[in-house]
């Protein structure tokens, strides 16, 4: 994979919610720490006003903290927020899809032909886009309107226990790649989140998707 970047890969993060602001956090304790890795991480925030009437963006950059959906967790001075999508992807050459499921369609295609050449992607979106002709999974999604290769990474996580360093795992699902997707790992694991690989990004995306199912279906029959 080229990254263009003094030999650096970049990482930008779409998607600033509460796992999108643990996932930065996480990536960025990385990124500061690994050589083929530039510093910064990119994370492109749904811009809000806020009570205060600053902007979401500016409070994160100020405080390097996400006041809103993670709140009294540092990021990390090198994660940066930016409320414009085209320029938060514009120089990376990793994608980190974590938005909530029904936002990814549009913001798809507003990324048409305004990324890097060879960029990769990994979607940590549960859920499915429910279609006319029959259900689409996320990375599919991404993959078709894009034309970029994209891994799945799922787990039975709550981000505000990563938030807190307490001890979880997740999986990588990946196509064919297996060097992209152990170059996910490495950017994304860390002592106390342990990220392993396997080539079946279906299973992996529907385990993680229909988990949330099962647990919704189990949290009614304890009522
Ligand atoms: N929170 C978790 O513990 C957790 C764990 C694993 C996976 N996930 C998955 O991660 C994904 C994101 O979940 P989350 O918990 O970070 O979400 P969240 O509910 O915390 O955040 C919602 C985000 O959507 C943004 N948003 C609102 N309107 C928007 C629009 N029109 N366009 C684009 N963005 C808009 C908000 O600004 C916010 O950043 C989901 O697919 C979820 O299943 C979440």
């Amino acid at each position: 994979m080229e990254n263009g970047h003094a030999g650096k890969h970049r990482v930008a993060v779409i998607g600033s919610g509460n796992w999108g602001s643990v996932a930065s956090r996480l990536l960025a304790s990385n990124t500061a720490k690994l050589p083929s890795f530039h510093d910064e991480v990119r994370m492109w925030v749904f811009e809000e006003t806020l009570p205060t009437g600053e902007k979401l963006s500016e409070s994160i950059n100020q405080a390097h903290e996400n006041c809103k959906y993670l709140p009294g967790i540092k990021l990390g001075t090198n994660v940066i927020a930016d409320p414009d999508l085209e320029s938060a992807v514009k120089d990376a050459d990793m994608l980190v899809f974590v938005t909530p499921h029904q936002f990814v369609e549009g913001i798809c295609k507003k990324l048409v032909g305004k990324l890097r050449p060879g960029v990769e992607a990994i979607s940590l979106i549960k859920g499915m886009e429910v279609k006319m002709e029959g259900p689409c999974m996320i990375s599919k999604l991404i993959t078709d309107t894009l034309g970029i290769n994209c891994c799945v990474l799922m787990g039975a996580n709550i981000a505000n226990e990563i938030a807190v360093e307490k001890f979880s795992e997740a999986t990588i699902g990946y196509r064919e790649d297996k060097e992209a997707a152990n170059r996910w790992a490495k950017l994304f694991t860390t002592p106390y989140f342990l990220v392993a690989i396997v080539e079946d990004i279906e299973g992996v995306e529907l385990c993680g998707t229909l988990k949330n199912v099962v647990a919704i279906a189990a949290g009614f029959c304890m009522q």
